[in-house]
C-alpha cells in the first residue's frame, strides 16, 4: 500500500446515475483477437498450447474425470527434514551504497536497463505512447498499463521443461495510478467527470502478458505476438469457488453472481505450480462508494468509501453501467437491478492463463477475500495438497493459509484445485510455536467461536466473503501489515514481510510484532509442522538503521552501511535460495531517513548475510522481482517514480531523463561477464 491521493472535489448532491449499455471494447478486442488467432500466427501458437486452445470456452476450470491414485496418505504436503545451504556464493558482489539518485544503481559488474515502461504499445493498433499523457482511454486499452507491480517470468516452455532463458511471457500487475501525473492537466473533477478519462485510468489498471525474445543481449518485446495481452479493471471474468452464486454477489450485471467486470489494485502476485498467473487484488474497497445510511459488514469492515470513489469513477458523465457500477448505494428494488454487491465481487486472487489469450480470468474465492497482497505457493508434491499463502495487507490484519481437498498431479493439475479447500488464519504465539485457525463452517471450532462471539453465517460463501470477520472471530494475531511471502525452494520454509505499523503502541506488541511505532518494519518465517496445523517461527530480521540488532547471542546479526532497510514488501525466493527483499518507504522516509531512496537487497536465509543489490529512483517503490530459469537475467519492477509531483513539476523524470513524464517500468538486470546474478 502507498500513499494513494484521494481526489478532494465535494461531490455531495450528485443524483443517482442512469444505467445504459455495457462498453463494447472488450467485446471488440477479443474480436479482434480471433481473427488474429486465424492469421499466420495461430499455427505456431495452437503448438504452443496444445490442446488448450481447441476448446477455448474460457473454462480451465474443470477437475478431471479421475485423478491418479494418491501415493501413501492424503495428508497435507509440508516442509521437509532437509536443511537449507549457504548461498555465499550468490552474494559475491559488493554491495552498493544507499543513495538519493533519479536513476537505478546496481553493483559494479553489472548493468541495468529499463523496459517496457507505462504505455509501451502493447496490442490491437499498437497506439504510441503520448509523452504529454494525451493518449485516450482507447489508447490505454492497448498499451502496458501504470504502477507495474508483482510480475513473473514464464519460459515459452514453462509446460514442459522450463528451462528456455530466451522467450517468454513476462506477467505484470498495475496497481494503480498516480492522479497528477496520469493526464496532462491532472484529473478533470466537477460534479462529473469526462467518461475517457475514467476509461483510460480503469485501463490502465490490471495485468498485462507481454511475450519477449532476447535476441544477442537485448530483450525486445514479441510485437504482433498473439500471446500479448491487456487485462483490466474491466475485463470479464469468473468468480469461482464456494462464493460463486452465492445471493451476496448477484448484480445487475450478474444476476445469478457469477461473473464481474475486472480486477482493481494488482499489487503481489503468484505463479502456479501449474504454470498459471494469479493477481492480487488489494486496496479495491476504495475505489466503491456506498452512500447507505448503514453499510452491510462486507462493506464497512474492508473500508468501501462512505462519499465517494478513489477516483470517482461512478461519476463518469457517460453514466455508462461499466462507471456506474462503482456506486454500492442500495438503488433498485433489489440486489440485481443495482450494484450494492458490485464490492463483494473483489477482493479475491484472480487466476490467469497466460499460455491461453482467450482464456477468462478466474477470482478464487476459497482463498479468501480481503485485501490480498499476493501469493505464494510451497513446493508442490506430487499425491498431495496444494498449499498456498497470504498476507492481507492492512494494519493489525492476518496471514493465510489455503490448502486443496484435492491432491496436486503434475499431469492433471489445474486452478478446480483451488476451489475446494480450506482457508486457515495464522495464530503465533509467544512461544515460538503457531497455529493455522480453520475459517470453516462445517468445523465445530469455529461455529463455536462465531457462537461465543454472537456472530452468524449463512453459509461458507459468507464465511468467505466476510474472511476478516472470520478471522477475527478465531482469534488471530494481528500483524504489521502483512506484504509478501516467499517460500524456500527445497525446505518449504516460510518468509513473510511486516512492512510496518505506526498504530502499534507499547500496549499491544507481541512477540511476532514485537515493536512499538514500528516505522521500519521486519521479516517473520517459519517452518510447518508436517501433517499438523502447527508450525514453529522466529522473526528472520528486523528492519531499522545501522546498528539494529535481530537476535541474540551467537545468531545475533546487526544491519550495517551495506544493508540496513526500512519497510520490507517485496520477497522472492529464487530457485537457488537466495531471498530478495524490496522496500517501499513512503516518500518522507526515504527523504529523510538514513536510508536513501526505495531498494533491492540480497540474503541468505541460513548465515543472514544480506547485502544492497539495487537501488531505485527518487520517490519510486521497488516492487515485484523475478527471473530466467538460467538466473542470468532479472526483471526488477520500479513503481511510481516522481510521486510527489504535480503536472507542472515532476519530482523524477526516470526512465527517459531530461526532464521526460516519469513513468513506471520494468528493470532488466544482467551481468556484464554473463554471469549468474549476484555472482
Ligand atoms: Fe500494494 Fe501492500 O502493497
Ligand atoms: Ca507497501
Ligand atoms: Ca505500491
Ligand atoms: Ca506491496
Amino acid at each position: 500500500m502507498t500513499d494513494h491521493t484521494v481526489y478532494e472535489i465535494d461531490n455531495s448532491g450528485i443524483e443517482p446515475l442512469s444505467n445504459h449499455s455495457n462498453n463494447t471494447t472488450f467485446a471488440e478486442v477479443m474480436t479482434q483477437r480471433r481473427q488474429f488467432l486465424k492469421g499466420s500466427l495461430s499455427t505456431a501458437v495452437a503448438a504452443f498450447m496444445g490442446a488448450s486452445l481447441v476448446g477455448c470456452g474460457g473454462d480451465d476450470d474443470k477437475k478431471p474425470a479421475a485423478s491418479p491414485t494418491p501415493p501413501s496418505s492424503s495428508s497435507e504436503s509440508s516442509s521437509s527434514s532437509s536443511a537449507a545451504s549457504s548461498v555465499a556464493p550468490l552474494l559475491g558482489f559488493t554491495a552498493i551504497a544507499a543513495n538519493r539518485n533519479d536513476a537505478i544503481t546496481v553493483p559494479t559488474g553489472y548493468s541495468a536497463t529499463s523496459f517496457v515502461p507505462w504505455g509501451t504499445p502493447l496490442t490491437g493498433t499498437m497506439p504510441a505512447y503520448k509523452a504529454d499523457a494525451t493518449n485516450t482511454g482507447a489508447d490505454q486499452e492497448q498499451q502496458v498499463g501504470a504502477h507495474h507491480d508483482g510480475v513473473h517470468f514464464f519460459p515459452m516452455d514453462a509446460k514442459t521443461t522450463g528451462t528456455n532463458s530466451s522467450e517468454g511471457l513476462l506477467v505484470m500487475n498495475h496497481e494503480y495510478i498516480d492522479d497528477k501525473l496520469f493526464h496532462k492537466n491532472g484529473p478533470t473533477l466537477g460534479a462529473t467527470r469526462p467518461a475517457d478519462e475514467v476509461r483510460k485510468e480503469i485501463a490502465a489498471h490490471g495485468v498485462s502478458v507481454i511475450h519477449i525474445r532476447k535476441t544477442g543481449s537485448n530483450w525486445e518485446v514479441v510485437n504482433g505476438s498473439p500471446f500479448n495481452r491487456r487485462i483490466t479493471g474491466a475485463t470479464p471474468m469468473d468468480i469461482r469457488g464456494p462464493a460463486s452464486g452465492s445471493a451476496m454477489l448477484a448484480t445487475k450485471y450478474s444476476p445469478n453472481g457469477t461473473s464481474t467486470r475486472g480486477t482493481l489494485n494488482n499489487c503481489g502476485m503468484g505463479a502456479t505450480p501449474w504454470n498459471t498467473y494469479l493477481t492480487a487484488e488489494e486496496n479495491w474497497a476504495g475505489y466503491f462508494v456506498n452512500k447507505d445510511a448503514t453499510q452491510a459488514r462486507e462493506h464497512k469492515r474492508y473500508g468501501v468509501g462512505t462519499k465517494n470513489g478513489r477516483y470517482f469513477w461512478e461519476l463518469a458523465d457517460s453514466a455508462a453501467d461499466e462507471y456506474v457500477r462503482f456506486d454500492a448505494s442500495t438503488k433498485g428494488a433489489t440486489a440485481m437491478d443495482d450494484y450494492r454487491n458490485e464490492p463483494n465481487t473483489f477482493g479475491y486472487m484472480v487466476e490467469i492463463d497466460p499460455f491461453d489469450p482467450e482464456a477468462r480470468p478466474q477470482k478464487r474465492t476459497a482463498l479468501g477475500r480481503f485485501g490480498h497482497e499476493g501469493v505464494i505457493f510451497a513446493p508442490a508434491v506430487e499425491g498431495k495438497p496444494v498449499v498456498c499463502y497470504s498476507g492481507d495487507d492492512s494494519q493489525n490484519e492476518y496471514i493465510y493459509k489455503f490448502i486443496s481437498a484435492d491432491n496436486y498431479y503434475k499431469a492433471t493439475a489445474g486452478g478446480y484445485l483451488l476451489n475446494t479447500g480450506v482457508l486457515y488464519v495464522a495464530k503465533f504465539n509467544a512461544d515460538g510455536t503457531g497455529e493455522w485457525l480453520p475459517l470453516d463452517i462445517t468445523n465445530s471450532a469455529f461455529t463455536a467461536k462465531a457462537a461465543t462471539a454472537g456472530v452468524t453465517f449463512a453459509n461458507q460463501a459468507d464465511v468467505l466473503i466476510n474472511t476478516r470477520l472470520a478471522a477475527d472471530i478465531m482469534g488471530a494475531t494481528k500483524m504489521d501489515r502483512p506484504e509478501w511471502g516467499a517460500v524456500h525452494p527445497t525446505t518449504g520454509e516460510v518468509y513473510f514481510t511486516l512492512t510496518n505499523n505506526s498504530s502499534r503502541t507499547a500496549a499491544n506488541i507481541d512477540a511476532a510484532n514485537p515493536r512499538a511505532n514500528n516505522a521500519t518494519g521486519h521479516i517473520i518465517r517459519w517452518n510447518e509442522d508436517a501433517g499438523k496445523n502447527s508450525f514453529k517461527w522466529d522473526i528472520f530480521l528486523l528492519g531499522g538503521d545501522v546498528g539494529t540488532v535481530t537476535g541474540t547471542g551467537d545468531k545475533a546479526v546487526t544491519l550495517t552501511a551495506d544493508n540496513h532497510f526500512a519497510s520490507p514488501d517485496g520477497l522472492w525466493m529464487d530457485p537457488r535460495g537466495v531471498l530478495w527483499i524490496q522496500t517501499d518507504m513512503s516518500g518522507s522516509q526515504q527523504g529523510t531517513g538514513p536510508y536513501g531512496n526505495n531498494q533491492m537487497l540480497a540474503a541468505d536465509p541460513v548465515t543472514k548475510q544480506v547485502k544492497r543489490f539495487f537501488v531505485g529512483p527518487i520517490d519510486a517503490e521497488v516492487t515485484g522481482v523475478t527471473g530466467t530459469p538460467d538466473m542470468k537475467t532479472l526483471f526488477v519492477n520500479i513503481q511510481h517514480p516522481g510521486d510527489r509531483s504535480t503536472p507542472t513539476s515532476f519530482t523524477s523524470s526516470w526512465p527517459e531523463g531530461g526532464g521526460a513524464r516519469p513513468r513506471s517500468a520494468t528493470v532488466i538486470v544482467t551481468k556484464n561477464d554473463g554471469g549468474l546474478i549476484g555472482s
